[in-house]
């Protein structure tokens, strides 16, 4: 498959003359999920955004963002992140040949977004304050500079992930509601902006980590906590989108504890064979916690891969069997 700004131009802010910066991001497997829907008793599908390039949903964003500011001729990107939109940003600067800047919390971001980052060749700033005080920071850098500022309040961000909502509509037909994992609030936006423009309206059933809920609580939460980095936000950017895509929907913001979040991130794991980021387990863990409100066919974003967070998983999981080099010990350790 052909990037996304090739395979949806008609509906992309790009001519075909436009410089294209594309790592061949979308086109991600829908893959049906048995075990979650006879727990959840409807049909639930899964949409896999951690197959995209850098493991996550944002390169959809960022493909388009990082485009329009090669069209614009600027010559460095910036971003606040919780670790993904670093990652992706990190990656697409490499590939465009921009410089790349990258701010993040320090010690709260996952250690695989750090890596990538880091390899990519982005600088890495670690900032003492959280996500929200990032994002402020960065938008006044982005007044100030010459720099492209490639977080979901540049619009190109929501033009690329709404992708996704064709997708979806290409492979299904039809759906009933969208259960996904809400931070900044740019990706539900984008897949309502999606679905409308090709007049599809399925309920935006929205989740947020109950220590960082802003949106649920109806005011910004100045500390929030989630063993869900990705999602640890407490005054998304997106707020206002937000709402209108779920009262226009006819759905719900709502929130889900860690403990429900870890519960969803493992039987993902170990009954549907999905390893995803446990801000992404937001979205099944909500549908499970909070019902489908009448909807029949669901499709649940898993927004990011599992390697991505390597030491939650290490935490949650299984040990290791330890074994002598001998046959009666690796006998009795497989079959023990
Ligand atoms: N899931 C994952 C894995 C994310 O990384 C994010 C956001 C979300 C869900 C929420 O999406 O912000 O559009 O509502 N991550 C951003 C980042 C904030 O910096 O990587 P949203």
């Amino acid at each position: 498959m052909p990037g996304l700004i090739e395979r949806y131009r008609d509906h992309l802010p790009f001519a075909p003359e436009d410089p294209i910066v594309t790592l061949h991001e979308g086109s991600t497997p829908l893959v049906p999920a048995p075990r979650v829907s006879e727990r959840a008793g409807v049909e639930v599908w899964l949409k896999l955004e951690g197959a995209n390039p850098t493991g996550s949903f944002k390169d959809r964003g960022m493909t388009c963002a990082v485009s329009a500011a090669v069209r614009e001729g600027a010559d460095a990107v910036v971003c606040a992140s919780t670790g993904n939109t670093a990652a992706s940003a990190a990656a697409y600067a490499a590939r465009a040949g921009l410089r790349g800047a990258v701010i993040v919390p320090e010690g709260k971001i996952a250690t695989g977004k750090l890596a990538q980052a880091l390899m990519h060749g982005a600088r890495v700033i670690a900032l003492r304050g959280n996500f929200d005080v990032a994002l402020t920071l960065v938008r006044e850098l982005a007044q100030r500079h010459p720099i492209a500022l490639v977080n979901s309040v540049n619009e190109f961000r929501i033009e690329g992930q709404k992708t996704a909502a064709f997708e979806l509509i290409d492979e299904l037909g039809e759906l009933d509601a969208l259960c996904i994992p809400v931070g900044n609030a740019g990706n539900i936006t984008a897949y309502w902006r999606g679905f409308q423009e090709i007049g599809h309206h399925p309920r935006m059933l929205g989740f947020q980590a109950a220590g960082a809920a802003p949106l649920v609580l109806g005011a910004p939460v100045e500390h929030p906590e989630t063993i869900a980095s990705a999602i640890r936000i407490g005054n998304p950017a997106r707020w206002e989108d937000a709402m209108s895509a779920m009262t226009a929907s006819n759905g719900a913001i709502q929130a889900v504890t860690d403990e429900q979040i870890i519960d969803a991130y493992r039987f993902l794991a170990e009954r549907e064979g999905v390893f995803c980021e446990p801000a992404s387990a937001a979205s099944v863990a909500g549908l499970l916690a909070h019902g489908a409100r009448g909807a029949e066919r669901i499709v649940c974003v898993l927004t990011g891969h599992g390697l991505k967070d390597p030491q939650t998983a290490l935490e949650r999981a299984g040990t290791v069997v330890p074994c002598d080099p001998e046959l009666t010990a690796i006998e009795r350790a497989v079959l023990g």
